[in-house]
């Protein structure tokens, strides 16, 4: 396996890739009041970290996100920078990919690629990018720009970032950048991404332009679709290898989940409606449907399911039940043709062990995950 090669498997073998999604941010992705849940503080980001280091968890990946949701927790309100975050991270493991979640028209591309270098180093190559062309409103105008520019422009801008930002990365000592959007002179870039390949870089785009996107410039595409069946998700991962190749690239698909592990059924279900229904925070997910301007009064139906949907985790795949449960699902996920899955918990500190405990042996039994997992 060649450097970059090893970079894309994340250094190992496991068939299917794991991965902590969102643990940068307060309540990570589930929207609920319950006094136990994730507050994302340090000193527990540190702790987790290196216990998914330890477990052979394969990635961190955060959240960009930078006002919360509201509702009584303020949901994603209280997080942590993701680039400074993943060198944390990094700086307190050894195995693990640390992925930082970067909205590309907030950071100058000659400080992001400075920045991931910096990442990289500390890292000793487990640095990953996660781009974000653009999204959120409110946001982006505390950085004092407005929607700056169409979406097709953003993605244009996009292009030219990544590209400036892949040349500084390689091998050459002094250049000019001039495109279009960002006019960059005399760029110089030492020291380089450690040894010899650049970082692991994924997108989640949607839009046919963001998946174009996608497919010409990353190694790793996220979809967050519900699906309908895993059948329906199997013919989406065959659709965007297939779209990837029309642009050269073989392109690893990823999907996102939340899990509750526990050693019977009811004990899982009932701790997925303690904190979906009896602790549920709506009024986040009301304002989160607002920002997106879904109106209940359009269809009641559909948006009282978006809203539910929205309580735990927002997308992809729920898995609640026992560890053969868990480990069977996560196996169709696999079978479905997907790389990797990144998931969340209700409290990943607290939840972390039992899967790790119970679940990453059963995949290893299956022939998805080179080692056992266990402490
Ligand atoms: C799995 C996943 C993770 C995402 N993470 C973030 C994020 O952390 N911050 C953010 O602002 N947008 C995030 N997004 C939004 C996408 O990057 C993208 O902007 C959005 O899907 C709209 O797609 P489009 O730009 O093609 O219209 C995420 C989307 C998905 C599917």
């Amino acid at each position: 396996m060649d450097a970059q090669q090893a970079r894309i498997s994340m250094h190992n073998g496991n068939r299917l890739k794991l991965g902590l999604f969102g643990a940068n941010c307060s309540n990570g992705r589930a929207m609920t009041t319950a006094p136990e849940r994730w507050m994302a503080d340090w000193e527990s980001c540190e702790r987790l970290v290196e216990l998914a280091d330890a477990v052979g968890v394969d990635f961190m990946l955060p959240i960009g996100r930078w006002r919360g949701y509201q509702g009584a927790t303020d949901h994603q309100g209280t997080t942590f920078e993701t680039i400074t975050w993943a060198c944390g991270l990094l700086a307190r493991s050894k195995r693990i990919t640390c992925f930082a979640t970067v909205h590309a028209p907030l950071f100058n591309p000659v400080l992001a690629a400075k920045e991931f270098v910096t990442a990289d180093q500390i890292g000793r190559g487990r640095f990953g990018l996660n781009i974000v062309i653009a999204w959120n409103d409110s946001e982006f105008k505390m950085f004092g720009i407005e929607q700056q520019k169409e979406h097709e422009a953003r993605y244009e801008y996009g292009q030219e970032w990544i590209d400036a930002i892949k040349r500084m990365w390689g091998p050459e000592e002094e250049f000019d950048f001039i495109g279009k959007h960002m006019q960059l002179r005399g760029l110089r870039l030492k020291p380089k991404p450690y040894g010899g390949a650049r970082p692991v870089i994924m997108n989640a785009g949607t839009s046919p332009t963001g998946r174009a996107y996608a497919y010409k410039n990353t190694d790793a595409y996220f979809t967050a679709t519900r699906f309908a069946s895993m059948e329906a998700a199997a013919e989406a991962v065959v659709n965007v290898k297939a779209e990837s190749r029309v642009y050269g690239r073989e392109i690893g698909v990823y999907t996102v989940g939340e899990i509750v592990c526990r050693p019977t059924r009811k004990e899982a279900e009932d701790f997925f409606h303690y904190w979906t229904e009896d602790t549920a925070d709506w009024g986040a997910a009301d304002y989160m449907l607002a920002l997106k301007g879904v109106k209940r009064a359009d269809d009641p139906a559909a948006y009282d399911k978006r809203r539910r949907d929205l309580i735990h985790g927002q997308s992809g795949f729920p898995m609640i039940g026992t560890p053969d449960d868990v480990a069977d699902y996560l196996e169709r996920i696999s079978t479905a043709g997907f790389s990797g899955i990144g998931f969340s918990f209700m409290n990943y500190l607290t939840e972390l062990p039992y899967l790790a405990q119970e679940v990453l042996p059963r995949l290893h039994r299956k022939g998805l995950r080179e080692s056992a997992g266990a402490v």
